[in-house]
């Protein structure tokens, strides 16, 4: 089946078997790694990207479900400089490791646009699609405090 998305603005047209996921387009076709497969199985959330307005976990979407969407993943972010919440991450070190942080990232960035000032419930709450198996979770929600207070 042939489609066409925009990804990180640049349009992608290209021809997939219907089997295809998401997260296998942007990394194999495109190139785009920072999504990355940690489960597989819409557990741990290392694949988190943005289709729409909305964070999606793109191993449980087929690519030819994105045909016509706009899709934005880590690597799109930022546009020339961080953003308030990357800035964050790295003065809370809560950029952890490549596994989980990307897509902590993109959930994260959804959370903070559709929700200005969510408490630590709230960002906790929103956590629990992305899982850390190793460093935990209290530098992650510190740099959402801190991003949402403009302290960076
Ligand atoms: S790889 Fe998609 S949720 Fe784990
Ligand atoms: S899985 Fe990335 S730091 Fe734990």
């Amino acid at each position: 089946m042939r489609i066409s998305l925009t990804v990180n603005g640049s349009v992608v047209s290209t021809e997939v078997t219907p089997q295809v996921l998401l997260v296998d387009l942007l990394r194999e076709t495109c190139g785009l790694t920072g999504a990355k497969v940690g489960c597989g199985t819409g557990q741990c959330g290392s694949c988190v990207v943005r289709v729409g307005d909305r964070s999606v976990k793109s191993c449980q979407m087929l690519a030819v479900q994105a045909d016509g969407t706009e899709v934005t993943t880590v690597e799109g972010v930022a546009n020339g400089s961080l953003t308030a919440l990357q800035e964050a991450l790295w003065e809370e070190h809560g950029a952890q490791c490549g596994f989980c942080t990307p897509g902590m990232t993109m959930s994260l960035l959804d959370l903070l646009e559709h929700e200005s000032a969510p408490d630590e419930e709230a960002i906790r709450a929103w956590l629990a699609g992305n899982m850390c198996r190793c460093t935990g979770y209290n530098a992650v929600v510190r740099a959402v405090q801190t991003a949402v207070k403009g302290t960076t």
